[in-house]
């Protein structure tokens, strides 16, 4: 039985795998929309990218709908250095995309795909959570459709500033809305995403699949490598977003605790970090299940079965 998906996305070279992954023929998952969000891009720059990604992966089957052109109070703040100025630099990509996006916006969609779904419906985040908070303020009574807030965001230190992560950072506002919901949050943050690093010899084990989607994640990945060793010096870039869908394929791949988790909102030092009460010391109601560890190596060999799982022509 495959398990439904919305994917709220900032593509974003991560975002990208993310979608290529969930969206492959063996996937167990089933993506019913893709909504798009301001963050490592303008919305404009993203939902391009997402159209161009779901083209390359065949799947222009799947609606995008544009979402929030800004954070809920903050202006908005781009993540250039790290996926450069189109938001996903690297492989070549067509100026006008063949898909076209839905003419409803993204929090409305959203909405309707939630209601009109038979079952219950995961919301996987992997931008900042702009949209999703506005799904909960305009519709309180949403939260009975979603079977859990999945995201990448957040962790036990920062890549944005030295305590905030930039999802949450771009928008704490949001996040600590959706926090407060009372839905079931899994969360993948910094402390397992920096473990799942592409490195020359992972990109190597993609380059030998040899079909087009494998070799337009190796151009990605490559893009994305050069920049985390620019900017992090870290010998290959951590595939933060795929960790959510990666877990909703196979939980197993991940250990989570089940902890309370809050956000910074009003100071200026440390706006965006995420509060993680691993060791239990506010005895507050827990609201989310935290990733604290990852089977890196199980992780490898999952992607490359469904990047192979695609075809010599991309179907
Ligand atoms: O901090 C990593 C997150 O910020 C990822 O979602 C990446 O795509 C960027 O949006
Ligand atoms: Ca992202």
């Amino acid at each position: 039985m495959s398990k439904k998906i919305i994917m709220d996305c900032d593509p974003g070279h991560d975002d990208a795998i993310a979608l290529i992954l969930a969206g492959a023929q063996n996937s167990s998952l089933d993506i019913l929309a893709v909504t798009t969000v301001a963050g490592n891009q303008s919305v404009e720059k993203n939902t391009k990218n997402a159209l161009n990604v779901l083209e390359v992966m065949g799947r222009g089957d799947i609606n995008v709908s544009v979402g929030a052109t800004r954070p809920l109070l903050k202006p908005a703040s781009f993540a250039s250095e790290i996926h450069g100025d189109s938001g996903l630099d690297g492989p070549k990509l067509p100026e006008v995309p063949a898909l076209k996006p839905t003419q409803k916006q993204a929090v409305d969609v959203i909405i309707e795909t939630l209601k009109q779904s038979e079952e219950p419906v995961t919301l996987v985040a992997t931008g900042p959570l702009t949209n999703i908070a506005t799904v909960l303020i305009k519709e309180p009574n949403i939260t009975q459709y979603i079977d859990s807030i999945t995201i990448m965001g957040g962790g036990t230190f920062g890549n944005w500033t030295p305590t905030a992560e930039f999802n949450i950072w771009v928008d704490a506002e949001a996040a600590k809305r959706v926090f407060e919901s009372g839905v079931r949050i899994n969360v993948f943050g910094l402390d397992v995403t920096h473990q799942v690093l592409a490195t020359d010899q992972v990109i190597g084990g993609f380059r030998e699949i040899h079909n087009p989607i494998a070799d337009f994640v190796v151009e990605l990945l490559e893009f994305f490598k050069s920049t985390y060793k620019t900017h992090f010096n870290m010998d290959g870039g951590p595939i933060h977003d795929a960790c959510t869908v990666l877990y909703l394929m196979e939980p197993e791949l991940f250990t989570m605790q089940h902890t309370h988790i809050d956000i910074e909102h009003q100071s200026l030092l440390t706006y965006g970090t995420m509060s993680i009460d691993l060791n239990d010391v506010t005895n507050k109601e827990k609201n989310a299940f935290f990733a604290t560890a990852v089977n890196v190596p199980k992780v490898w060999k999952l992607m490359n079965k469904m990047l192979a799982s695609y075809g010599k022509n991309n179907s």
